[in-house]
């Protein structure tokens, strides 16, 4: 008898789980971050990193393991409809969006590490924020934020465009 396995169509639940708690945690870093960035008071600044970089952190460790859900997981095949150049975009942005909040978790903790902030939280000296402008971490790190940002609006205007235009109903695969 014909053994039948039936097609995937939906992201299986880790991987939806995983999905929206990243969505979610990764915004607030983001939002962190900016604040962290226009922040002129010290004192704030020393309060702002104490979320972010657990917060960025904690995405990098849900990144790692969606990565593992990836490769272990079936998931749904691009539909059959879509063009090669949607489908390659689609893809090209998805690895994007792990890749690019992961290289920012390891600029972050360049940026801890070189900038002696890492030693000022442990020891508690935490008055003056060091100078961070002039750090190759920080450059790549604020580079890399805006490129992310750039990914994720492409990424929306996707699920969107497929939701209301296209009306395929696409989202249902991540629901
Ligand atoms: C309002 C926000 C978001 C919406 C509406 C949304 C929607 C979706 C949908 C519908 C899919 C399935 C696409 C398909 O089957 O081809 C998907 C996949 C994906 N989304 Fe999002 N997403 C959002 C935010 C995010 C964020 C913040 C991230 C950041 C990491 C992200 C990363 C991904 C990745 C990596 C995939 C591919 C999953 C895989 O193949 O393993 N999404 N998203
Ligand atoms: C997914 C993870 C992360 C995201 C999305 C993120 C995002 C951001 C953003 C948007 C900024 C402002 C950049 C700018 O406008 O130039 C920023 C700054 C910063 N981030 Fe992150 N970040 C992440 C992870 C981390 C981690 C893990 C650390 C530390 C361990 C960290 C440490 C910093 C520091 C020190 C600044 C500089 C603040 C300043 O110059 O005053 N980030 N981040």
């Amino acid at each position: 008898m014909a053994n039948h396995i039936e097609p995937v169509t939906k992201y299986s639940r880790p991987a939806k789980w995983l999905h929206w708690s990243i969505a979610i945690l990764l915004l607030a870093t983001f939002i962190f971050g900016v604040l962290l960035d226009n922040s002129t008071s010290d004192s704030l600044k020393f309060l702002l990193i104490k979320f972010h970089a657990p917060l960025g952190v904690a995405v990098g460790i849900l990144i790692l393991v969606r990565t593992y859900f990836a490769f272990t997981h079936p998931r749904p095949a691009p539909d059959l409809n879509w063009s090669p150049l949607i489908k390659w975009t689609s893809k090209i942005i998805h690895i994007l969006l792990y890749v690019l909040p992961l290289v920012l978790v390891i600029s972050g903790l360049g940026i801890m590490a070189f900038s002696g902030l890492s030693n000022q939280l442990i020891s508690g000296q935490i008055e003056i924020w060091p100078a961070l402008n002039q750090l190759g971490p920080r450059q790549s790190h604020g580079l890399i934020s805006k490129l992310l940002l750039l990914a994720l609006a492409l990424h929306i205007a996707g699920a969107i465009y497929h939701q209301f235009i296209v009306k395929d109903n696409l989202l249902a695969r991540m629901k």
